[in-house]
């Protein structure tokens, strides 16, 4: 193998697996996203080549990838959270295989589940919810509203913070529930972390000076944060009146 399309997990850098932590530390090229953490960019050895892919489309990223491993060199692809969930890992791994260059996908923890977790939010808990929906939010005219407000259990939304006017308001007119529970945590399990709780039809505005990378929680699972979830911000959700 020589190109490793790794998970760094949600933020926190010890969130990588044990294997990813090790192939990072044994890179000849590690190519890493904006959002992952310095502390495991400089784990890669000192005269490993550090490519921050910031400036380059996917095409340039696939094609960067099958070049240095048509070189043979050891190269260590880090990824966000894990790199087929919302991470276009698939597209990088296709480049790959079409390019002969052997690869292994290392997964990680992906902030579908880690990022509720961090804010005492567990995506599913016997008697509330045993189903999770997962979509990007990012273009909420392209999601089928009436299916997702119909949808019984958790909605976890990826990329959904700057739309989620839009994707509220679609999800209400569509008829779900006004004060189900509803959350957004931004930059989950670093430091920076913040969340925001409150009933679906107001969390937009609640959640409005929020930074991304942000991820959005509807459901009644969110109620059980003001019991697990320590410093969460709940503007009227008590976990006695929901569950
Ligand atoms: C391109 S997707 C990558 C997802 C990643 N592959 C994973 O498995 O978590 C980026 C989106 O993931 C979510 N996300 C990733 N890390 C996050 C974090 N630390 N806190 C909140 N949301 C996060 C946000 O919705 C963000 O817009």
């Amino acid at each position: 193998v020589t190109v490793y399309l790794v998970g760094a997990g949600p933020g926190d850098p010890g969130l990588i697996t044990v294997k990813g932590l090790e192939l990072v530390r044994t890179c000849e090229v590690l190519v890493y996203d904006r959002l992952i953490a310095a502390e495991l960019v400089d784990e890669a050895p000192r005269g490993a080549m550090r490519i921050a892919r910031d400036h380059l489309d996917q095409a340039a990223i696939d094609e960067l990838l099958v070049r240095l491993g048509c070189r043979g060199l050891r190269v260590v692809r880090l990824k966000g959270g894990d790199p087929f969930v919302f991470g276009r890992g698939g597209e990088e791994a296709l480049a790959l295989a079409r390019a002969g260059v052997a690869f292994e996908i290392v997964p990680g923890v992906s902030s579908i589940s880690a990022v509720p977790a961090s804010a005492g939010i567990p995506i599913t808990h016997r008697g509330v919810s045993s189903q999770v929906t997962v979509v990007a939010g990012h273009d909420p005219d392209a999601l089928d509203l009436d299916a997702l407000a119909a949808c019984p259990g958790t909605l976890v939304v990826f990329m959904g913070l700057k739309a989620l006017p839009e994707l509220v308001q679609g999800l209400l007119a569509a008829g779900r529930a006004p004060d189900t529970p509803a959350a957004v945590i931004s930059r989950g399990s670093t430091p920076a972390a913040e969340t925001v709780v409150a009933d679906l039809a107001a969390i937009a505005d609640a959640a409005r000076s929020l930074a991304a990378p942000a991820l959005v929680v509807v459901g009644d699972v969110v109620a059980l944060s003001s019991v697990l979830g320590g410093n969460v911000e709940s503007t009227s959700i008590e976990y006695a009146a929901a569950i």
